[in-house]
C-alpha cells in the first residue's frame, strides 16, 4: 500500500516519526512517502526533530513557510495536488490540526484518496482558535479517524461520523516521549548546570493569542519576572516570540531577571527539562499531553483546552490567558493540581503506533 505522511511544523514530526518507524517493519505491505509542507523550515524548528527522532530526509518538500492562514491553505492545496496526481498514493496519512493538515485533507477527498487522520477527534469548542476549524473540517471528511483519547470518539459521534471509521487508538506523541525519555534524563544535569539553576520552572509561550499583542505579552513577562523571584524559569522560546520579545524592547529587562530565556530546543533537551521541572507554564498543546505523562504539573495559559483528559486524568491545569495576578493564580493552581486524584489515560503506553499500523495492514489486505 502506498502511505503519503504529510508534516509541516514541529508537533508534527514528534507524531509522525514512530508511525513511519512502524510500518518500516512491515516492508512487504507498505511503501512511505513524506512530504514536509515548510510550515516550519529552520533547523531550529525542523531539522534537528528529523535527526533526534530518527527520520528520513523527506522526499519532498513543498517549502510554503509562513503566510496568512488563507495564503498557507491555498498554496499547500495547489503543491500537494500535483504532488498527489503523480503519486496516486492508496492512504494518506495527516496527524495533528495545522494548515497543511486542513488543505492535504481537501484535496485527498476531492481526489478520493482515502484520509486518515491521526490526533481525530479532539475539540476546544472554541471556533475563534484556527486549529478548531482545521479539527473539524479535516474530521468531517476523512476515512478512518484515529482518537488519542475517548472523549475524541464521543465528540466525533456527536457531529455524526459513522462510528465504524473511528479507532480510539491512544496518544501517538507519548509513543516519541517513551522512546526517548532514558536518554533526555540522563542529559537533565548537564542542562541544569548550564542555565545554573537547581529547581526551575519551564516556560513557552507561542500561541497568537498570548504573543502577537505587545502590550498583552509585555504585561505577562513582568509578571512572569514575579514568579521567578521565587524559582527561575527556563524560557526556550519559539521565533515569533523571541521576535515579539526583541519588538517590545523586553531584551533588557529579561536579561535583569531570574528568567532564562534561550532558543527554542531540541525534543530531547526539551523533554529533558518537562522531566525535571517543578513546574511547566505553557500555552502549547502537546507539553499539556507530555507533562500528564511526566506527572509534571502543567499550568495551561488558555481559556480552554482539546485535551480535557489532562485537566480530568492529568497534571494539567488552565488558567487563562490573563496577566493578572498571575503568580497569586499559579500558585493556586500547583495546590489544586497537588491535591488532585491522577492517573496516565488509557492507551498513552508507547504502543500506539503498533496499533495504528495493525489498521493500516488491515486496510492494506483488503486493497
Ligand atoms: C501548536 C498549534 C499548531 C501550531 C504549532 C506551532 C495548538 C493546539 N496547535 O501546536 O497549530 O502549528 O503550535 O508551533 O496550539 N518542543 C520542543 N522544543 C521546544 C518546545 C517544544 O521540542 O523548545 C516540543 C514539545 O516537547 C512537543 C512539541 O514540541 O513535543 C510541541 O510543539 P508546539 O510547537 O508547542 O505545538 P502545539 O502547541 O502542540
Amino acid at each position: 500500500m502506498k502511505v503519503v505522511h504529510v508534516v509541516g511544523a514541529r508537533p508534527n514530526f514528534v507524531k509522525m516519526a514512530p508511525i513511519k518507524r512502524c510500518l518500516d517493519m512491515f516492508p512487504e505491505d507498505f511503501d512511505q512517502t513524506i512530504v514536509h509542507t515548510g510550515q516550519h523550515y529552520d533547523r531550529e524548528m525542523s531539522g534537528t526533530f528529523f535527526d533526534e527522532l530518527d527520520i528520513p530526509e523527506p522526499d519532498f518538500n513543498l517549502g510554503i513557510g509562513s503566510g496568512s492562514h488563507a495564503w498557507q491553505v491555498a498554496k499547500v492545496m495547489l503543491e500537494f495536488e500535483s504532488l498527489i496526481v503523480e503519486l496516486n498514493p492508496d492512504l494518506v496519512s495527516l496527524v495533528g490540526d495545522v494548515n497543511a493538515t486542513l488543505a492535504c485533507a481537501l484535496v485527498c477527498s476531492k481526489m478520493d484518496i482515502r484520509i486518515s487522520h491521526v490526533e481525530a477527534g479532539l475539540r476546544s469548542y472554541d471556533r475563534r482558535m484556527p486549529e478548531e476549524i482545521n479539527r473539524i473540517i479535516t474530521d468531517q471528511i476523512s476515512d478512518i479517524l484515529l482518537t488519542p483519547s475517548m472523549d475524541g470518539n464521543e465528540n466525533l459521534e456527536r457531529e455524526g461520523v459513522d462510528p465504524e471509521k473511528i479507532y480510539f487508538v491512544g496518544n501517538v506523541m507519548i509513543d516519541s516521549l517513551v522512546q526517548k525519555l532514558p536518554e533526555a534524563k540522563q542529559r537533565l544535569d548537564n542542562l541544569i548546570s548550564r542555565f545554573g539553576v537547581k529547581d526551575y520552572g519551564l516556560l513557552t509561550l507561542h500561541r497568537p493569542s498570548n504573543v502577537d499583542n505587545l502590550d498583552n505579552l509585555t504585561h505577562f513577562l513582568i509578571e512572569l519576572t514575579k514568579i521567578s523571584c521565587d524559582i527561575p524559569l527556563i524560557f526556550p522560546a519559539h521565533p515569533r516570540t523571541k521576535s515579539q520579545i526583541t519588538r517590545a524592547g523586553l531584551e533588557e529587562k529579561l536579561s535583569n531577571s531570574n528568567i532564562h530565556v534561550c532558543s527554542a530546543m531540541g525534543y530531547t533537551d526539551f523533554l529533558s527539562l518537562q522531566s525535571g521541572a517543578t513546574f511547566v507554564l505553557t500555552d502549547s498543546g502537546g507539553v499539556q499531553e507530555e507533562t500528564t505523562y511526566l506527572g509534571t504539573p502543567c499550568i495551561t495559559l488558555r481559556e480552554n483546552t482539546e485535551r480535557p483528559i489532562t485537566l480530568t486524568h492529568g497534571t494539567n491545569a488552565l488558567i487563562g490567558t490573563s496577566p493578572l495576578n498571575l503568580k497569586q493564580r499559579v500558585n493556586d493552581a500547583l495546590a489544586e493540581i497537588e491535591a488532585r486524584d491522577k492517573k496516565l489515560p488509557e492507551f498513552w503506553d508507547g504502543k500506539v503506533s503498533e496499533r495504528i499500523a495493525t489498521i493500516y495492514r488491515e486496510i492494506a489486505r483488503k486493497i
